[in-house]
């Protein structure tokens, strides 16, 4: 059975307890953040943490990342907190930013799959910072079944998990629309693991240059360090296809994609920053927040319309960019077309 708690109006303190509780009792809490909603459980709870991997049929090896509501937690997870991390925390935290640290004993390794580092993250979400403060630190992957796309609305969450946790809480729509920016910073050189809410050129204002692992660009690659990077993710049913280039010519291509495609009998849907006349369209907005913040929507949306096909319009990699284009490769399985 599965409660579904309405915080659409905004915080409720009796509903927070409630959930609390929940959650120290080692019960599944999905709840929002400004950038996706999350899948909850007391993270240094052993038993609690391997239902999340149950319920997402997530790999045991691809860890998770451990919300805090205070600074000072992040001293009782992380063994070491180097001067970088105290920079992006002080500007950056609460925000879509999680950095990956030497994790203390205490972390059990089923939290962090079997690494000696923990990614750790405080989000701006008064829901979230709630419920963390009314239990324990929480280890919250992205509340989706392992591979589908993100859900940035409790219904995405309701369809995927509705019967197999107990609580959901609606707090409407998530701000942000993509997950936070993962940084590792627990080796020589700060590393960008996964791009995310918080753009790669805001950190390296604080910090200097920061390394980006090459699968955040390219394919991806199975390497013990970005687990998280060797899986299938953000995959709705239909195929979906990107294409990049410049602006102009990404349109052409569009046009084109869509006769060819048609014509051969799919149904084509297709998700841009303008309209596209196709068997469904679904409108990404003009700006790279809309589109990030419209992203999983969108793929979730055209999804349950039937396509066969969503053709995805590609956006520049600058800002949140970045982060849309990463998603968007591989919800493709890397089916990119160059315009
Ligand atoms: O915005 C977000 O980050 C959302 C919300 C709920 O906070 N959470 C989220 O979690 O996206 P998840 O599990 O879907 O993605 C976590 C990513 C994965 O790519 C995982 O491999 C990586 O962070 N990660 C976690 N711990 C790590 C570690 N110790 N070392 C390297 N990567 C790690
Ligand atoms: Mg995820």
């Amino acid at each position: 059975m599965t409660i579904v708690i309405n915080m659409r109006d905004g915080l409720d303190w009796r509903k927070i307890r409630v959930s609390g509780r929940l959650i120290l009792e080692g019960k599944l809490v999905a709840f929002p953040t400004e950038t996706v909603y999350g899948l909850g459980a007391d993270a240094l709870n052993e038993e609690a943490v391997r239902r999340i991997f149950e319920a997402k049929g997530r790999p045991a090896d691809n860890p998770l990342i451990v919300h805090i509501a205070d600074f000072n937690d992040l001293k009782k997870l992380a063994r070491e907190i180097p001067r970088e991390a105290r920079l992006l925390a002080e500007r950056f935290w609460p925000g879509p930013l999680t950095l990956v640290l030497p994790k203390r004993d205490e972390v059990p390794l089923v939290t962090t799959g079997g690494l000696d580092t923990v990614a750790v993250r405080m989000p701006a979400h008064e829901i979230a910072l709630a419920l963390i403060r009314s239990s324990t630190p929480i280890a919250a992957p992205s509340a989706n079944i392992s591979g589908k796309p993100s859900p940035t609305l409790a219904e995405h969450v309701i369809d995927d998990f509705y019967g197999r946790i107990e609580a959901i809480i609606d707090g409407g729509e998530t701000k942000v629309g993509v997950e936070s920016t993962v940084i590792d910073l627990s080796s020589e050189k700060p590393t960008l693991l996964r791009p995310g809410g918080l753009p790669l050129e805001e950190i390296e204002k604080i910090i200097g240059p920061v390394e980006v692992h090459p699968a955040v660009r390219g394919k991806a690659v199975d390497l013990a360090k970005a687990p998280g990077m060797k899986y299938k993710h953000y995959s709705p049913n239909a195929q979906v296809v990107v294409v990049e280039g410049p602006r102009e010519r990404v349109r052409e291509k569009i046009r084109e994609l869509i006769k060819e495609y048609r014509s051969k009998g799919y149904r084509v849907g297709v998700m841009a920053t303008e309209e596209f006349e196709a068997d469904e369209f679904f409108y990404l907005g003009k700006t790279l927040e809309e589109v990030a913040k419209n992203l999983f929507k969108a793929l979730r949306e055209l999804d349950k319309k039937n396509v066969d096909i969503i053709i995805a319009e590609g956006v520049e990699e600058r800002g949140l960019g970045l982060a849309v284009m990463n998603r968007l490769r591989k919800a493709s399985g890397y089916r990119i077309v160059r315009a």
